[in-house]
């Protein structure tokens, strides 16, 4: 079969055999890219108009106990700033977001054992009943069935916690020995089962990948069937192992960005932060690729700089109102806007555009 052939093959049965992604993720040529990519855009534009999720993300804790050898905030890197936010600048970021329209707020941090459970359900609580029509995302990595479940019960709607790698042995090559990726798949599953809208994901050119990964990723992706998936290019970071290592490719993670829409039609899908610090039109690129989501930053000027995960990140100096003006200028000028609903996944047959599953190929 030709990759055209293929990505026709994904479009209709939203599978591909290990072989077949494979082939298509090994040879695939800049046609093929635009092609899957006109494909994505058309699939987006069918299930969701040309409209675009906003969720306010706030970086809660720049502290960390692990040691992840890509990230610019792991323990090991004494050169991090360190800081966490308290309950009431955490709430004023959602005061800030609110009235800016956004209504999902994603917390995000460093695996920060500060954070107990209770610390935890308590700002889940105050957040969830100051703002009861919006949706709370957390990111704070592993943590045990048990705090998933009270923070499911505090009133947390979603949860991102990214794979990072499907395949065992690359997983080992990115985390030391301590973590390891049964307990991240068993984070996964937890969470799916206690009722958590899950998004997992993986970085694009991270040290040591192969095509036999990312074909991984693909079919890990697939039997999970999570509701969002979060991929943007690696990054290297002057204080890690990887600081000599190359970034992800901008075009690889189009594609693949376009090769997850076309497979899972309704996923949410970010143009993450990462893709617009590899390339100044990265963003907007991504939306055009497929995604349908932007996270813009609701985190204080005053410790925005300390959450740097890679160097050279965009908007760490920028006050959220900038940050979300910015993206909306950016955003209608390639023809889509911002909307302020809370943007939940929704199965197929509740989507406005019930077109979404029956999309011809372009
Ligand atoms: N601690 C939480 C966790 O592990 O999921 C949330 C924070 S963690 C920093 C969020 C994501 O940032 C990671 O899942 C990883 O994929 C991404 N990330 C970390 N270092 C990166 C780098 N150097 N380049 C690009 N992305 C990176
Ligand atoms: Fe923990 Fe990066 S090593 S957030």
């Amino acid at each position: 079969m030709t990759n055209i052939e293929l990505i026709n093959l994904l479009e209709q049965n939203e599978y591909l055999e290990q072989d077949q992604w494979l082939q298509l993720i090994s040879s695939w040529s800049e046609a093929d890219r635009i092609y899957a990519g006109n494909m994505a855009a058309g699939i987006s534009a069918a299930c969701f108009g040309h409209r675009i999720f906003t969720r306010g993300l706030i970086e809660i804790s720049s502290y960390c106990k692990n040691d992840c050898y890509y990230c610019g905030i792991r323990h090991g890197n004494h050169h991090a700033s360190r800081y966490r936010l308290s309950l009431e600048e955490i709430l004023n970021c959602c005061k800030v977001g609110y009235e800016l329209g956004f209504r999902t707020f994603v917390m995000q941090g460093g695996e920060d054992p500060f954070f107990t459970a209770g610390r935890m359900t308590e700002i889940i609580s105050a957040v969830k009943s100051r703002y009861p029509d919006c949706a709370i995302t957390l990111s704070l990595g592993e943590r045990s069935r048990s705090d998933y479940q009270a923070f499911f019960d505090a009133g947390a709607d979603r949860y991102l916690l990214r794979h990072e790698t499907a395949s065992d042995l690359h997983y080992r090559q990115l985390h030391p020995a301590d973590m390891s990726p049964e307990n991240r798949r068993r984070c996964l599953y937890d969470l799916k089962e206690i009722g958590y809208q899950v998004g997992c994901g993986f970085m694009v050119g991270s040290p040591g990948q192969t095509p036999e990964d990312l074909a991984a990723d693909f079919l890990f992706i697939r039997e999970l069937s999570p509701q969002m998936v979060g991929i943007g290019p690696f990054i290297p970071h002057h204080d890690t192992v990887f600081k000599e290592e190359p970034s992800g490719s901008l075009k690889l993670t189009l594609f693949l960005l376009s090769l997850i829409r076309i497979m899972l039609k309704n996923v949410l899908l970010p143009a993450t932060t990462a893709l617009g610090t590899i390339h100044p039109s990265g963003r907007e690129l991504g939306i055009l690729a497929g995604a349908n989501v932007v996270m813009p930053n609701l985190t204080p000027v005053r410790v925005r700089g300390s959450y740097l995960l890679y160097d050279n990140k965009i908007c760490t100096g920028d006050e959220a109102a900038e940050c979300r003006h910015c993206l909306e200028k950016r955003m209608s000028g390639i023809g889509y806007h911002l909307v302020t609903d809370r943007g939940d996944w929704q199965p197929m047959n509740e989507r406005s555009h019930s077109s979404c599953h029956t999309i011809q190929n372009h």
